[in-house]
């Protein structure tokens, strides 16, 4: 007979028993605890919880890097008694969807091309009209996996939008940011062939950026590149909800002709007297009394915090723009327990 454990999530009542040679995320969902899942394969991250209590045996290669976050569908119990913990907007979609018996699959969707146009030498804004009746919701941070016509590549995009009230998209078009790169598939794909009118599937929304929004710390969000959509998501999201949260966004791109969203940020600040943001450039010569920083994230970081000790941080980027992030925040007294990321992969 297989060994039982003891599953728990902190601050609900979910508790349910995982045979151990069941993943943690299929011996819920066996229970109708609905957790957040997409590919079940390790790929997409969106099964991502925070591991509290307990022992797991993991089949990815990398569980536990820089916090301890776990993918649900490749771990198995290894304890008699494991709690996990996810952040509370996160919970409470677990909630609404577990009790209304409804399955948190990720959907497909058949979703027509609005817009897809340059914003800078090596992004697209690539824009979908999403029909009311589909009734897409999402949390702010969500991705969705775009795919080829063809249907055999896909990748995963942030969603750069933020949600409205009950999680549903506001202005039914739902948007993202394609950085181009040299190796053939999607993004080349978007880049080179997709046009206003042509229809691509999506599969989504997928929940794998997490992050706390049952505090009041001051966030510093910060991205590299088109990591800006997860943080613009979560930015405006939050400042719906608390006008007088501070947000200080940190945009680390190449020179000026690579500056993404511009209007939206200077918007914001108008908007919000609790929001800032600093755009640092890492490859143009400095200036002095310039609005810009020169240089890359770790010397930029310095010029404006000497300690984030009681900040949210929020990053996303490229693999190595998070760790190097990473890396400089917990330099500058950053508390490992409150520093969320999101990694970006090439492809
Ligand atoms: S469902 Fe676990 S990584 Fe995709």
């Amino acid at each position: 007979m297989e060994k039982k454990s003891v599953i728990s999530i902190k601050k609900s009542s979910f508790t349910f028993m995982a045979e151990s040679n069941l993943t943690l995320l299929d011996a819920a969902l066996k229970e109708n605890i609905n957790l957040p899942h997409g590919c079940k394969s390790g790929a997409c991250g969106s099964c991502i919880a925070y591991l509290i209590e307990g022992n797991i045996k993991s089949e990815a290669a990398e569980t536990t890097t820089i916090s301890n976050t776990i993918l649900l569908c490749q771990s198995y119990a290894a304890s008699k008694k494991i709690v996990l913990e996810y952040p509370i907007d996160k919970l409470n979609m677990i909630k609404m969807h577990s009790k209304s018996k409804k399955v948190i699959n990720s959907k497909d969707f058949l979703l027509q091309v609005v817009g897809n146009k340059s914003v800078t030498p090596l992004i697209k804004e690539l824009s979908f009209f999403v029909p009311p009746k589909l009734n897409l919701k999402f949390i702010a941070g969500a991705h969705m996996e775009i795919y080829t016509n063809s249907n055999d590549i896909s990748k995963k995009y942030s969603i750069v939008n933020s949600p409205g009230k009950l999680n549903n998209l506001k202005k039914n078009i739902l948007k993202f940011l394609i950085t181009k790169n040299d190796r053939k598939g999607i993004s080349q794909f978007i880049h080179n062939e997709v046009k206003v009118g042509d229809i691509l599937r999506l599969k989504g929304p997928f929940l794998s950026f997490q992050y706390s929004t049952n505090n009041n710390k001051p966030i510093l969000g910060i991205a590299g590149g088109s990591g800006l959509s997860p943080i613009l998501s979560i930015t405006r999201d939050m400042l719906h909800k608390n006008i007088d949260l501070s947000i200080m966004l940190f945009l680390s791109v190449r020179n000026r002709e690579e500056i993404l969203e511009m209007d939206t940020l200077h918007k914001l600040k108008e908007e919000y007297k609790s929001f800032t943001f600093k755009i640092a450039l890492t490859r143009e010569k400095p200036i002095q009394n310039s609005q810009f920083l020169f240089g890359r994230v770790n010397s930029s970081l310095q010029k404006i915090f000497k300690d984030l000790s009681t900040h949210q941080i929020l990053i996303a980027g490229s693999d190595k723009f998070v760790e190097t992030s990473y890396e400089h925040v917990i330099k500058l007294k950053a508390n490992k327990n409150n520093i969320f990321y999101e990694k970006f992969t090439r492809n």
